[in-house]
C-alpha cells in the first residue's frame, strides 16, 4: 500500500470578474492528476513556473482547495480531513518552502519556531520541550545556541535548516519539499540537499520534492513526475526520464540542465537548440488544444502523454 496517493486531482480556482463578483471562468491550475508514493521514497515533481506545482503540494496539506479528486494517506481517505489543522494526518505531513525566510516569525526566536508544532500538538514540559528542541537541531545540524537567536541571525541556508527542524518536529512520514534550494546560492543548495537525503534515512521519511529544474532533483528523486500546464506529461524511475524520456517537454527540460563542464557548453548548446526546434514542430502532435493527452503507459514504471 502506498504512503500517499492521489487521484484525479483538480485544483481550479475561480477567475471572480464584474461588480458582482461572479465567477467568471477557471484557473485550471492542477488539471487531473494521479500519483503515488512510497514510506521512505521521493518523488521529483518537476516543470517551469505555473505549471501547477505548489497548487498540487498545496492541496494535499489542504491550503489550496480541492476542486475535485481523492486523496489517500495509508489506505484512508483524507480528501475531507485535510483542511483540519489537528487530525493525525496533518502531524503526518509537512511542507518546507522555497521562501524559508517568510515562513519563519522573524520577532520569534528560533526555539519557539521550533516548538510551534509541539505546544499545538503535544503537551511537553518546559524542559521535555528544550531537549526536544535541542535534539532536532542536531539532527539539522545547529547547535543548541541557536535556540535563543532569531532568524536575521542566520543565513538563507541555516534558515532552511531551521525550517527543515520545525517540519521533522512531530515525526511525520511526509514532507513536500516546495523548491527547498531554489533561493540558496549554488555551493549551499548541495548541502542541505545532503542533509535532506541524510535525515530521509534516518526518520525514513517520504518526499515529494518540487523543483524548476531536472538538474537539482537528480540525485534526490527515485521517480520523477513531469509536469507541464497542469497536466503531467511524463512519469518514471530516474532512469526512464533522464535516459529514455519519450515526451518532448521532458526532453526539453533535459536539454534545460545547466552545464557544469564547460568543455560540454558548445555540444549542449546545438542539442538545446535542436530540442528547442523539435519541441516547436512537434508540438502539435503531444497536445491537443494545448492540453496534454493522457498518461499512457509504456512499462511498469514508465508512463508518457502520447497520443
Ligand atoms: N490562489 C490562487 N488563485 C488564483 N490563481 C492561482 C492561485 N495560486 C496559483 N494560481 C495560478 O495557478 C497556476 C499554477 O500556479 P502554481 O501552482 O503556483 O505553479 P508552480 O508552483 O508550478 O509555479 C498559475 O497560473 C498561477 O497563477
Ligand atoms: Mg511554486
Amino acid at each position: 500500500m502506498a504512503l500517499l496517493e492521489v487521484k484525479n486531482l483538480k485544483v481550479w480556482y475561480p477567475i471572480k470578474g464584474g461588480i458582482l463578483g461572479r465567477r467568471v471562468g477557471w484557473v485550471k491550475a492542477v488539471d487531473d492528476v494521479t500519483f503515488s508514493i512510497e514510506a521512505g521514497q521521493t518523488l521529483g515533481l518537476v516543470g517551469e513556473s505555473g505549471c501547477g506545482k505548489s497548487s498540487t503540494g498545496k492541496a494535499i496539506l489542504g491550503l489550496a482547495q480541492i476542486t475535485s479528486g481523492e486523496i489517500l494517506f495509508e489506505g484512508e481517505d483524507i480528501t475531507r480531513m485535510v483542511r483540519h489543522n489537528r487530525s493525525p494526518y496533518r502531524k503526518s505531513v509537512q511542507m518546507i518552502f522555497q521562501d524559508v525566510y517568510s515562513s519563519l516569525n522573524p520577532r520569534k526566536r528560533v526555539l519557539d519556531i521550533v516548538a510551534e508544532p509541539l505546544r499545538n500538538f503535544e503537551k511537553l514540559s518546559k524542559d521535555e520541550e528544550i531537549k526536544r528542541v535541542e535534539e532536532l537541531l542536531a539532527i539539522v545540524g545547529m547547535p543548541p545556541s541557536a535556540m535563543a537567536k532569531y532568524p536575521f541571525e542566520f543565513s538563507g541556508g541555516q534558515r532552511q535548516r531551521i525550517g527543515v527542524a520545525r517540519a521533522i518536529a512531530l515525526k511525520p512520514k511526509l514532507i513536500i519539499a516546495d523548491e527547498p534550494v531554489s533561493a540558496l546560492d549554488l555551493s549551499v543548495q548541495a548541502q542541505v540537499l545532503n542533509y535532506l537525503k541524510d535525515i530521509q534515512q534516518e526518520l525514513n521519511l517520504a518526499y515529494l520534492f518540487i523543483s524548476h529544474d531536472l538538474g537539482v532533483v537528480r540525485h534526490m528523486c527515485e521517480h520523477l513526475a513531469i509536469m507541464h500546464n497542469s497536466r503531467f506529461v511524463e512519469f518514471g524511475t530516474r532512469s526512464d526520464i533522464y535516459d529514455n524520456s519519450q515526451h518532448i517537454y521532458t526532453k526539453r527540460l533535459i536539454a534545460a540542465i545547466p552545464d557544469i563542464d564547460p568543455a560540454k557548453r558548445e555540444e549542449n548548446n546545438q542539442i538545446r537548440a535542436a530540442v528547442a526546434q523539435e519541441f516547436e514542430e512537434a508540438h502539435d502532435k503531444y497536445y491537443q488544444d494545448g492540453r496534454a493527452f493522457d498518461l499512457k503507459r509504456l512499462s511498469d514504471t514508465h508512463f508518457a502523454a502520447l497520443p
